[in-house]
């Protein structure tokens, strides 16, 4: 294991091997994300969310934290027709859009720019999927919209989850973390205790939670 990864390191080469490799706009845009250091998702986290769409038959979706567009695009690709991703840096939505153009989607994703918690009250759309991948320690800020808006039956997707290990053994947290590490594990217990969903924890990428709202 290294400090970045949260399984063995074999495993993930191996499972990333068995991956297809990536073409066009998508390779394009994981060669600029690890050019500049941009953090998008992980390969296997990725091709999770893609099955979750296929399988699901999932047409709506709102994303929390978009960076260049990486995720939401695929996500596009996979069939989904309407999503919503907000991003508070203008840099990065001002990329996300160059690419979302780039691969002809902009009838299919729309960038908000600006702070989740500021954008989410603004939105009443109802959503099959909701993917929450930005700020760690506000996790619990993010859900509460999203509940509102998440269907009946619809899945909550919440990437970082296990945090390099950090949320599962105090003997993994930096000090400088610490914070974020306890707003996680106050949010996983949440999630895990929440009357409305049912939620797994998979050690999947950087460990994400899968919930789907079984209730109203
Ligand atoms: C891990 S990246 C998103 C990666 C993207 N989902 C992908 O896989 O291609 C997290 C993004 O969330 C954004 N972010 C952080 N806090 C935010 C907030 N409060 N509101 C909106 N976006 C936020 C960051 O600027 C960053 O671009």
């Amino acid at each position: 294991m290294t400090e970045d990864n949260i399984t063995f390191d074999y495993i993930t080469r191996y499972i990333r091997r068995t991956l297809r490799q990536s073409d066009g706009i998508i390779a394009e845009m994981e060669e600029y994300a690890k050019e500049n250091g941009v953090p998008i998702s992980q390969p296997e986290s990725i091709k999770m969310l893609e099955l979750l769409i296929k399988i699901g038959n999932v047409k709506r979706i709102l994303e929390i934290g978009t960076a260049i567009g990486y995720s939401a695009i695929r996500m596009a690709k996979a069939g989904a027709e309407h999503i919503d991703t907000i991003e508070i840096n203008n840099d990065a939505a001002k990329v996300a859009l160059r690419n979302i153009m780039a691969a002809e989607l902009t009838d299919k994703i729309f960038v908000h720019q600006g702070d989740a918690k500021e954008v989410l009250p603004t939105l009443d759309g109802s959503y099959d999927l909701i993917f929450i991948d930005a700020a760690k320690g506000q996790y619990e800020e993010f859900f509460k919209h999203s509940m509102r808006m998440l269907k009946r039956g619809g899945i909550l997707v919440s990437d970082n989850i296990l945090y390099k290990g950090m949320t599962a053994t105090d003997e993994l947290v930096l000090h400088r973390k610490i914070t974020i590490v306890k707003r996680l594990r106050k949010y996983v217990d949440m999630l895990c205790n929440h009357p409305q969903l049912e939620t797994d924890i998979l050690p999947l990428g950087d460990g994400v939670a899968i919930s789907v709202k079984c209730c109203d």
